[in-house]
This record gives structure tokens, sequence and C-alpha cells, in this order.
């Protein structure tokens, strides 16, 4: 079956980005769509507003660990977010950035 992938993302807060990803979630899986939202951003707010549960996410699957696909409710699936992924963030920025000083130094 064909998938879309829809991206929410913008540098400046406070201008949607959850709102919007929420909203056509959940209308796309009113159309009888499957839907997977998957919260990237260490505020988690969107997990917040879909559930109170606590399921290991985004971080465990980025991290090689059991992770769970949470049905929030018929045709809409969320993959959570919380703050440990500020930690990821830290530890990718860090490797991506040790990676261009390596490689200005090689060439250098
Ligand atoms: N279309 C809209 N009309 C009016 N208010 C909106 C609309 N979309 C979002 N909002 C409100 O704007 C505020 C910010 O929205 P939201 O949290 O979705 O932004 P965000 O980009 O995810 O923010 P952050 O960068 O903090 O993650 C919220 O209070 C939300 O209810
Ligand atoms: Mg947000």
């Amino acid at each position: 079956m064909p998938q879309k992938k829809i991206v929410f993302s913008n540098q400046k807060g406070g201008v949607g980005k959850t709102t919007l990803t929420r909203e056509l979630g959940i209308y796309l899986a009113s159309l009888g769509k499957t839907v997977l939202v998957i919260d990237l951003d260490p505020q988690a707010n969107l997990t917040r507003s879909l559930t109170d549960e606590e399921h290991p996410g985004c971080h465990e699957a980025l991290t090689g660990q059991r992770y769970d696909v949470f049905d929030v409710q018929p045709d809409l699936s969320l993959l959570s977010g919380d703050i440990k992924m500020a930690m990821l963030e830290k530890s990718l920025i860090a490797e991506i950035f040790g990676r261009v000083d390596r490689e200005r130094s090689d060439s250098g």
C-alpha cells in the first residue's frame, strides 16, 4: 500500500506545528486512512494531547530499544515523544559537528 509522509517542521516556536499534526491526523483517520503520528519533539505536547499513558516511543525506536506503536483511536496510532529526545538531539548534533570538524581537518 502506498504511504505518504507529512512532516510539520519549523524552527520558529508556537506557529501551530503540533496542532496541525494532531488535527490532520484525526481528520485523516476519520476518513478511514491509517495514520501514525510521530512526536519527535522533546516537549511531547502532541503525545500529551492524545494520551495520559506512557509508552516507549521515538527515543527507544531511534536507539534500538523496544518501542510501542500505541493505538489512540481507530486508524490513529502514536509513536510517543518525551524529554529523552532532548538528549538524543544533543548527541546527534555533537556527532554531526564532530564529523564536519574531522572532514575539515582531513581536507585542510
Ligand atoms: N489555526 C489556529 N488558530 C488559532 N490558534 C491556533 C491555531 N493553531 C494553533 N493555535 C494555537 O497556537 C498555539 C501554538 O500552537 P502549537 O502548540 O500547535 O504550536 P507549535 O508550533 O507546535 O509550538 P512549539 O514550537 O512550542 O512546539 C496553541 O495555543 C494553539 O492552540
Ligand atoms: Mg509543538
